[in-house]
């Protein structure tokens, strides 16, 4: 009679046991992800999130602008001219315009231009940290503390996505290859208006 208590209650442990082990084992999983998974997560979703078609520089084919693969997420290249701007298109309630890369645009804020996304040091996101990165892309300001991020980035619904997620894009972006481009400053409206 003891001898059966004592098995049952040992069964019991043991089972108990087992379901806390696998619990712990289900939570690891869907938490943590390799170094190799996060790197595949974010350039899955910087695909998703359309981030070359303003970020990279394009080449033109038969069917239209694609990305230049050479300089994938560099920003606005710095030596490239802006075409003349008549800028009576651009008032209020006219027209937002945007240069045959997509890189650099035209609206009443003035004229902005892409973000050099690699990690080059002094031109690029090289000097910033997983926060600096999450806080501009919740708060919608330069590095998480400056001035207004300006359209047409799409900062607020992109700054919707979760930790895990924004995260991964940051880390895919640190592993790109590194690329001096440096992009200018924004213009404002009444400097763009007076012809630059
Ligand atoms: C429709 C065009 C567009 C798309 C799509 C886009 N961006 Fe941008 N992005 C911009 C522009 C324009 C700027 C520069 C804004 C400025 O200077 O205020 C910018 C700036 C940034 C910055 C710099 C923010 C800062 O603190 O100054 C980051 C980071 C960024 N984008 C990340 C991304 C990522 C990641 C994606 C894809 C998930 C993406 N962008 C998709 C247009 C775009």
């Amino acid at each position: 009679m003891i001898y059966k208590a004592v098995t049952s209650s040992i069964l019991v442990l043991l089972f108990t046991a087992l379901i806390i082990v696998q619990a712990g084992c289900t939570k690891k999983e869907n938490s943590a992800m390799t170094n190799d998974e996060m790197l595949a997560r974010g350039k899955y979703l910087v695909r998703l999130g359309g981030c070359n078609d303003c970020h990279s520089p394009k080449i033109y084919t038969a069917y239209g602008p694609v990305a230049d693969t050479t300089r994938l997420l560099s920003g606005h290249p710095e030596d490239l001219a802006l075409p003349k701007i008549d800028t009576s298109m651009i008032q209020p309630g006219m027209w937002v315009m945007g240069n045959s890369h997509f890189t650099a645009w035209v609206g009443p804020w003035g004229a902005s231009f892409t973000a050099n996304l690699t990690p080059d040091e002094p031109t690029g996101i090289g000097t910033w940290t997983e926060d600096v990165f999450i806080n501009s892309l919740r708060t919608g300001k330069h590095m998480g503390v400056g001035r207004p991020i300006l359209p047409p980035m799409p900062w607020a619904d992109i700054g919707k996505t979760s930790d895990e997620d924004l995260k991964a894009i940051f880390a895919y972006l640190k592993s790109l290859p590194p690329i001096r481009n440096a992009v200018p400053s924004p213009i404002p409206p009444n400097k763009l208006m007076a012809g630059k």
